[in-house]
């Protein structure tokens, strides 16, 4: 087969007149902080995942950190999985929390609750289960032994039914690679009243919105200008410009998730004499698959030459200095299964014969190497 003239990423996002017109309204109407686009996106999003408060911010990582600071989390120990961001191993830092970092499940590499069980300490007051590539964490059987805060990082599962409802908060990305894109963005989700009001403040420097107030002075016309700071805030809000392109995004999604559906079920029902396909997903965040190690960074190269983009997802938290000086113990299943990962291309902008490109160019490397 003749190689491409482009190269064929590994991820990407697709918008079109839609997103383009959505944020050029928002332009048009001298409204482009938070405002009612933000509102609208929370009102959705919060219907479309079944949460009672939505609360829209400028990205997962700083939804997961605010959360800690609504709760008066810090000085403690926080614990998360090593195949996952370096967001959920870096945030516990940031609070001054030991990241706690625990091995995964062989079968989907989501966090592992017999890990978590065996280094729960007693300072422990978070763990953060990430539903990796889409696919739901064993929250239900965290649960069974561990009462504290649960962070459901739902970053990979936008939107896998049932995500977002088992931890006591939710956090989602639509960082510019996501399943729901809008170039960086985030949102927190969760039923309760009082941690939402506690996140409120937080999101601007313990500020009510301008938006809020600018319909009326305690019921007169004209825009309420004073407020009061009792609270240390942050700056991590949403703004309408993103929400533009987040609401579009949102009508749009279950279109693009088909897509990496179909892109998953070729590369299942035609590799699966080569690779150990990934659990299915119904986002297909990343389709990482597994092939032998020996052969994981010679078919990267093999790829690349190609023109085929690919990735790992991930090598392990545990591994980066920030945080292995404080998780000097072993990993059995991370280090093994690691060293076998293999993102594949997989996003809504793959015609067949991309697939079809990707798949050929993997047969042949390894009728090759066999
Ligand atoms: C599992 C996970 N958590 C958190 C994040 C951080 O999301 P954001 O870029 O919106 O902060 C990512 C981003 O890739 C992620 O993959």
């Amino acid at each position: 087969m003749k190689i491409r003239d482009s190269v064929l990423p590994v991820l990407r996002p697709v918008g079109g007149d839609e997103e383009i017109e959505s944020i050029a309204e928002s332009i048009r109407s001298g409204w482009w902080g938070k405002g009612p686009k933000v509102t609208e996106f929370e009102k959705q999003f919060a219907e479309m995942v079944g949460a009672k408060y939505a609360l829209a911010v400028n990205s997962n990582t700083s939804g997961q950190d605010l959360i800690l600071k609504a709760l008066g989390i810090k000085d403690c120990d926080i614990i998360n999985p090593t195949i996952s961001f370096m967001t959920t191993a870096v945030v516990p830092l940031w609070n001054n929390c030991t990241s706690n970092i625990v091995d995964v499940r062989r079968d989907d590499l989501n966090i592992c609750p017999e890990d978590v069980k065996k280094n729960l300490k007693s300072d422990t007051k978070a763990v953060i289960a990430v539903n990796y590539a889409g696919v739901l964490a064993p929250i239900e059987e965290i649960r069974e032994f561990y009462d504290g805060f649960i962070i459901e990082d739902c970053a990979h599962a936008c939107y896998t039914p049932g995500a977002g409802s088992r931890g006591d908060a939710a956090v989602w990305s639509f960082q510019a690679v996501k399943t729901m894109p809008c170039g960086d963005g985030g949102m927190i989700t969760t039923d309760d009243k009082d941690l939402y009001e506690k996140l409120l403040p937080l999101i601007w420097l313990g500020i009510t919105s301008t938006y809020s107030r600018s319909k009326s002075r305690n019921g007169t016309p004209g825009y309420a200008w004073d407020y009061d700071v009792d609270v240390l805030g942050y700056k991590a809000y949403m703004i309408d410009l993103t929400a533009a392109i987040c609401l579009e995004q949102m009508k749009k999604l279950e279109g693009h998730l088909e897509r990496r559906r179909h892109v998953q079920a070729m590369y299942n029902a035609c590799l699966q004499e080569y690779i150990q396909p990934p659990v299915w997903s119904e986002t297909v965040q990343n389709y990482s698959a597994r092939v032998p190690a020996e052969h994981r960074d010679t078919l990267i190269d093999y790829l690349a030459d190609k023109k085929i983009n690919t990735s790992v997802h991930y090598k392990p938290l545990h591994k980066h200095g920030v945080v292995s000086g404080m998780n000097q113990r072993d990993y059995p299943v991370a280090n093994e299964e690691w060293l076998k990962l293999i993102t594949l291309p997989c996003h809504p902008a793959m015609t067949d014969d991309d697939i079809d490109y990707v798949i050929y160019w993997v047969k042949e490397y390894f009728n090759g190497v066999s």
